[in-house]
C-alpha cells in the first residue's frame, strides 16, 4: 500500500484539550497551550492529533454540546491561534484533525433556540425531533427511549402560550438536542462547517457518535429501554446504526476527496463507531465511506489472552479483510486509564496495572493498522479514582448520582514539570487552580521525570513510534499467529518481526531466543516475564 495513504497506519495523539496545557492562568488547557506543546508531541513521534471539541459551548458535556460549529470559544482561544496552531504543526509534520459532533448541538445552539420560541409543526422545529407526548394531556414522553447519561432521551418544553407544550430527543444529556438528519438542510449545514475548517488547512476530523445521527422513522418503543443507560453503549437498534447513515459518510468522503485533488494532501475521517459486530463495523469502513472507524473491542477486552485473540481475530478478518484498516485504541476520555482497568483486582496494586498497560501498548502498537494513543497514556497516568463529588462535572454522575464509570477521573489535567499542583499545566500564579484538581502522586508521572527516566513508560511509547516509523514489518501488513502455550499470544509481522505478550504473572519461555528489540519490561534472552510484552526480530 502507497505511503500516500499516511493514515492506514498512523498514530495519532488525543488531546483533551481542556486538560493539556493552559497558557492564559484560567486553570484551562487551550489552544496555544497545545501550539506549545508541539515539540514534545513531535518528540514522542505522533503522526497527528486530534483535538477534542473547542468550538463555542455552554460547556454541559465539555463541548460536546456545540453552539456554534464554525468558530472557537473564548475559553479555547480565537480563530486566529487556530490558525497559528496549523500552521505550526504544518511545519513539524503533524496532522490536525478536529472533533465534529453531528448528532446533536447544543440547547444554546440559534436553531434550537429558534425552535423552542417556534410553533409546533414548523421549519424550525422539524430540524429537531419534536413531538407530541403521549397520555391524555400530552405528559408522557412520545417514546420510552432512555438517554445514554441516564433518565428519558425526551424533554418537554413550554410552549409561548406558558402551556407545557411538546417534546424533544436528546440521546445525550437534555443540553445536547438531536438534530434531524431526515431534514436536507441539516446536511447542507455541516457540508458548510467542513468546508469552513478544510479551507483553514486541516487534515480531517474525528466524528462523535457516527453509528448515530439517524433514527428509526417511526420512533417505535423499544423492547429494551434502558440497554443504552445500562450498558453505556448505543445498542438500542431503534435509535442506533440505521441503514441511512452511511449515505452521509459517503457524501462526507466525496467532500474529502474534492479536497486531496486540489492540493494531494489526504483528508481523514475517523467515526467513533459503536456497532454489536466488527462485520457491521467494517460497513463504516468501506472504500468510499469513513477512512477509518475506532474499534473499541480491544478497549473493552478484559486482560486475558482468548479475549484478546479473538477480537484481534474478529478484527483481521471480518475488517482488515476487507481490504480497510483496522484502528486500534485502549484509551480515550470516555474510559477508565489502562494502568486502573488493567489494576483489578486492586488489591495487587496499581504496579500490575502498569505493567500490564505497557504490556498492551506494545501490543497495540506491534497490529496491523492505525492506533490512537490519548494523553497521559504516554506517562502511564492512572485514573484520578477519589475526587470529590463537587468537583465532578461530568453529566453521567449529575444525572444518575452514579459514580460507576464517570468520566472525570481520566480528564484530569496533565502533570508537566515539579513538584507540586499545578505541575506546569498552567502558566499562570502558582496559585492557579486546574479546573480539576490534580493529586500530589501526579509528580511521579510528570513529563519532564517521564523524558529524564528510560524506563518510563514516555520511553516506551517513543521507542515503539520510532521503530513503527522505521521497520517496514510494523504498520500496514499481515499477522500469523504463532503457536504458544496458554495465556500467551504471540504472532509474526511481515517478515519475521515477532510480538508475545505474557497475560499471566508467570514467566514463560520466549518464542524467540535472542534479546528483544524492545520490551515492556526487563526480558532476559529467551524468557518472556509475567504481564510483558516484547518485540523480536526473527532472522533464523
Ligand atoms: C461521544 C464522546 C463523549 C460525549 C458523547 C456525546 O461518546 O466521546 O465524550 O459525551 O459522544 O457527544
Amino acid at each position: 500500500m502507497s505511503k500516500y495513504h499516511w493514515w492506514r497506519d498512523a498514530v495519532i495523539y488525543q488531546v483533551y484539550v481542556r486538560s493539556f496545557l493552559d497558557s492564559t492562568g484560567d486553570g484551562v488547557g487551550d489552544l496555544a497551550g497545545v501550539r506549545a506543546g508541539l515539540p514534545y508531541l513531535k518528540k514522542l513521534g505522533v503522526d497527528g492529533i486530534w483535538l477534542s471539541p473547542f468550538y463555542p459551548s455552554p460547556q454541559h458535556d465539555h463541548g460536546y454540546d456545540v453552539a456554534d460549529y464554525r468558530d472557537v470559544d473564548p475559553l479555547f482561544g480565537d480563530l486566529a491561534e487556530f490558525d497559528l496552531l496549523v500552521a505550526a504543526a504544518r511545519r513539524l509534520g503533524i496532522k490536525v484533525l478536529l472533533d465534529i459532533v453531528p448528532n446533536h448541538c447544543s440547547s444554546g445552539h440559534p436553531w434550537f433556540e429558534e425552535a423552542l420560541t417556534a410553533e409546533p409543526g414548523s421549519a424550525a422545529r422539524a430540524r429537531f425531533h419534536f413531538a407530541d407526548g403521549r397520555g391524555a394531556d400530552g405528559e408522557e414522553p412520545p417514546n420510552n427511549w432512555h438517554s445514554m447519561f441516564g433518565g428519558p432521551a425526551w424533554s418537554r418544553v413550554t410552549e409561548a402560550d406558558g402551556r407545557p407544550g411538546q417534546w424533544y430527543l436528546h440521546m445525550f444529556a437534555p443540553e445536547q438536542p438531536d438534530w434531524n438528519w431526515r431534514n436536507p438542510e441539516i446536511a447542507a449545514e455541516f457540508d458548510r462547517t467542513l468546508r469552513f475548517w478544510l479551507d483553514r488547512g486541516i487534515d480531517g476530523f474525528r466524528i462523535d457518535v457516527a453509528a448515530g445521527l439517524f433514527k428509526h422513522p417511526e420512533l417505535p418503543d423499544s423492547d429494551d429501554p434502558e440497554a443504552d443507560a445500562r450498558t453505556r453503549d448505543s445498542v438500542n437498534p431503534l435509535a442506533w446504526n440505521q441503514p441511512e447513515v452511511h449515505r452521509v459518510w459517503r457524501e462526507w468522503r466525496a467532500i474529502c476527496e474534492e479536497y486531496t485533488a486540489r492540493d494531494g494532501r489526504e483528508r481523514l475521517l475517523v467515526g467513533e463507531v459503536s456497532v454489536p459486530t466488527a462485520r457491521e463495523h467494517a460497513l463504516y469502513v468501506r472504500s468510499d465511506e469513513l477512512h477509518q472507524a475506532f474499534f473499541f473491542d480491544l478497549l473493552s477486552a478484559p486482560w486475558e489472552a482468548d479475549a484478546f485473540r479473538k477480537v484481534i481475530s474478529e478484527a483481521m478478518q471480518d475488517i482488515a479483510g476487507t481490504g480497510s484498516t483496522v484502528t486500534w485504541v485502549l484509551n480515550n476520555h470516555d474510559q477508565v486509564r489502562t494502568v486502573t482497568r488493567y489494576g483489578e483486582p486492586a488489591t495487587e496494586g496499581s504496579r500490575l496495572g502498569a505493567a500490564r498497560a505497557r504490556a498492551a501498548a506494545l501490543l497495540m502498537l506491534a497490529l496491523p493498522g492505525a492506533a490512537y494513543i490519548y494523553q497521559g497514556e504516554e506517562l502511564g497516568l492512572p485514573e484520578v479514582v477519589d475526587l470529590p463529588d463537587d468537583v465532578l462535572t461530568d453529566p453521567i454522575f449529575h444525572r444518575t448520582g452514579s459514580r460507576a464509570r464517570i468520566r472525570d477521573g481520566c480528564r484530569v489535567p496533565l502533570p508537566w514539570s515539579g513538584q507540586a499542583s499545578p505541575f506546569g499545566f498552567t502558566s499562570g500564579a502558582e496559585s492557579a487552580k486546574p479546573w480539576l484538581p490534580q493529586p500530589e502522586y501526579f509528580a511521579e508521572y510528570a513529563t519532564d521525570r517521564a523524558r529524564a527516566d528510560t524506563r518510563s513508560f514516555w520511553h516506551l511509547y517513543r521507542d515503539g513510534l520510532q521503530l513503527r516509523a522505521t521497520l517496514p514489518q510494523l504498520g500496514e501488513g499481515s499477522l500469523h499467529w504463532l503457536d504458544s502455550v496458554p495465556g500467551v499470544l504471540a504472532f509474526v509481522r511481515g517478515d519475521g518481526l515477532v510480538c508475545a505478550v505474557n497475560f499471566g504473572t508467570a514467566p514463560t519461555p520466549a518464542p524467540v531466543s535472542g534479546t528483544p528489540l524492545l520490551s515492556s519490561g526487563p526480558c532476559p534472552a529467551g524468557v518472556l516475564p509475567g504481564s510483558t510484552a516484547a518485540w523480536w526480530i526473527n532472522d533464523r
